[in-house]
């Protein structure tokens, strides 16, 4: 079981789309996958056809509070109509908790063993063994939601997009992840960047700049970028994920080379998903 938060302080470089094509892309293989949608924008629980808050649902106690049974921490977890995804929503009351956690950070600021910023974690550790791969998608804005969704992570990696790259971005990322391993004892890795919306793979504007960016970021850079293209934008709008929405989407070839570098497929589910693409004739779309 693995848990990867995805995450970038910029908007708009992939995190939604990633999480949902990657989570989709690792059902279908056979995987087990909780997704975590932690933006109250919801985009990721209406793309697993979520639409309203479940009304019944405190997430006050999910956040700020120690829950004790398996039963309950399940209440909040949907299961989707995607093969082998379960969903744990996003709210509107999540604006509101992060308010709720800063005040609870005053209170246990000193108890060292139960400091409100991990309760999240440890509520999540009472469901993580149903799964295989917990993703944890964030809003572009850092709260503390952007450090729960760290504390609970055993990895974080970015997205990111050619138009607003920032080096500096990434190290203030990177050391924010040092920071909150050191203060709460958790050793969350930072896996590195990945390119998404290339335009094209071969121009010179990319492999100049993929290069540089290797060069500055080292072993932090994952050679593997994403396609920019016209499915991708239509399925977000569409709301479905993207193998549902256009089976024949190079960007799919992407996603999945992206998982199998990431070492979150073996070789057979790797053969499997690469078997499940449907190639077509003509331009990519
Ligand atoms: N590979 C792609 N090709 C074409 N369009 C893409 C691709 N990836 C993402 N997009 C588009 O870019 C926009 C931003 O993508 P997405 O919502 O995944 O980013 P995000 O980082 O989650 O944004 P936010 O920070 O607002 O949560 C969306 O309109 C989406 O359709
Ligand atoms: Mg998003």
């Amino acid at each position: 079981m693995q848990k990867i938060t995805f995450m970038n302080f910029k908007g708009g470089v992939g995190k939604t789309t990633s999480v949902c094509t990657m989570a989709e892309l690792l059902g279908l293989a056979g995987y087990h996958v909780l997704i975590i949608d932690l933006d109250p924008q919801s985009n990721t629980s209406r793309m697993f056809g979520i639409k309203d808050d479940i009304e019944e649902l405190n997430y006050e106690h999910l956040f700020c509070h120690k829950m004790y049974s398996k039963k309950s921490m399940q209440e909040f977890i949907v299961q989707t109509n995607y093969t082998n995804v379960h969903m744990l929503p996003s709210s509107e009351e999540m604006c509101d908790v992060i308010y709720k956690i800063y005040d609870g950070t005053k209170e246990t600021a000193n108890d060292k063993n139960d400091r409100i910023e991990l309760r999240f974690a440890k509520n999540i550790k009472l469901i993580e063994e149903d799964y295989d791969y917990i993703f944890i998608d964030t809003s572009p804005f850092k709260t503390y939601l952007s450090y729960c969704a760290i504390l609970t992570s055993d990895k974080v990696v970015t997205p990111i997009s050619l138009d607003n790259f920032s080096y500096e971005g990434v190290l203030k990322l990177a050391n924010l992840i040092i920071e909150l391993n050191a203060n709460f004892k958790r050793n969350a890795e930072f896996m590195g960047v990945f390119f998404t919306k290339i335009k094209s793979k071969t121009s010179n504007l990319f492999t100049g700049m993929s290069g540089s960016y290797q060069e500055q970021l080292g072993d932090l850079f994952i050679p593997i970028a994403i396609r920019d293209l016209i499915a991708v934008a239509e399925a977000n709008t569409a709301f479905q994920p993207l193998y549902t929405y256009n089976k024949k989407c190079p960007a799919l070839n992407d996603y999945i080379e992206l998982l199998n570098y990431m070492d979150l497929i073996d070789n057979r589910h790797y053969k499997k998903l690469k078997n499940l693409l449907v190639t077509k004739k003509g331009g990519d779309k």
